[in-house]
């Protein structure tokens, strides 16, 4: 079956987000795509940093189209985003829990996922993601310079666009068992010492070897006292 795929092309956006959240009426796979985002948005309202040539989209989901769990769809967009990069030669990409995709350990993509809900009824689903494309390392600033990266890619970008929301399409309709089997099979650190602030817990910092992530997308530690901690919401500190 063929997938439709709408696509809002901008050349310059506050956010995608923003614009995704406001698009009305909208239709499953409407993406807004912008070069770049004057107030894009990472995790917990940071800013998220985007030079122009980027790719930045957001893709809007059905909330009845969705065979996961709401907790899943990050995953999903982030598998996506690993299967529409790697046919055009982007290669040794990993994921590293929640949101983030890394090329030689530099972040390189960002996924910020929404949902409105109305009387706790998902309404939409709004799955942000953000990749830095041809962006030499002296562009980025000081406080990201060390940790972000950018990969090299000079096809169509709207093509891209339009691949990952329909690769996200794909993924979202697959069963979260599998959804979680690939994640794990690509997420980095795994078996590894791995310090992990928690941002349910008064940000408590847990280190543990990782043992990936549970049905649930949560990230398991296995602790020295030898307790599993299934952590929801938190981040991966850097070494
Ligand atoms: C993160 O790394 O914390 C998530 C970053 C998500 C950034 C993308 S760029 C496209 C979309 N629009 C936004 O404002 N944010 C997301």
């Amino acid at each position: 079956m063929s997938v439709n795929v709408n696509i809002f092309h901008y050349k310059s956006l506050e956010s995608t987000n923003k614009t995704a959240v406001e698009l009305q009426p909208w239709t499953h796979l409407d993406t807004i795509v912008a070069d770049t985002q004057t107030a894009g948005k990472g995790r917990f309202d940071r800013q998220f940093y985007a030079a122009d040539g980027g790719l930045y989209m957001s893709v809007i989901i059905d909330p009845a189209r969705i065979k996961i769990k709401l907790q899943h769809c990050t995953a999903a967009a982030a598998l996506a985003v690993i299967e529409s990069l790697t046919p055009v030669g982007i290669q040794g990409l990993k994921l590293k829990w929640v949101n983030d995709i890394l090329l030689d350990g530099k972040k390189i993509c960002g996924i910020l996922t929404g949902c409105n809900f109305l009387a706790a009824k998902p309404q939409k689903i709004v799955i942000g993601i953000g990749i830095n494309i041809n962006i030499p390392e002296e562009a980025f600033p000081d406080e990201i310079k060390n940790k972000a990266g950018s990969i090299e890619y000079n096809g169509d970008k709207i093509e891209l666009a339009k691949t990952i929301a329909i690769n996200l399409d794909k993924y979202i309709s697959l069963s979260k068992e599998e959804v979680v089997k690939r994640y794990n099979d690509n997420l980095s650190f795994v078996g590894c010492e791995t310090t992990v602030q928690d941002y349910a817990n008064n940000f408590e910092k847990i280190t543990g070897k990782s043992l990936g992530v549970d049905e649930d997308c949560y990230l398991m530690l296995e602790t020295n006292d030898g307790s599993i901690r299934h952590i929801y919401s938190g981040e991966i500190c850097d070494n």
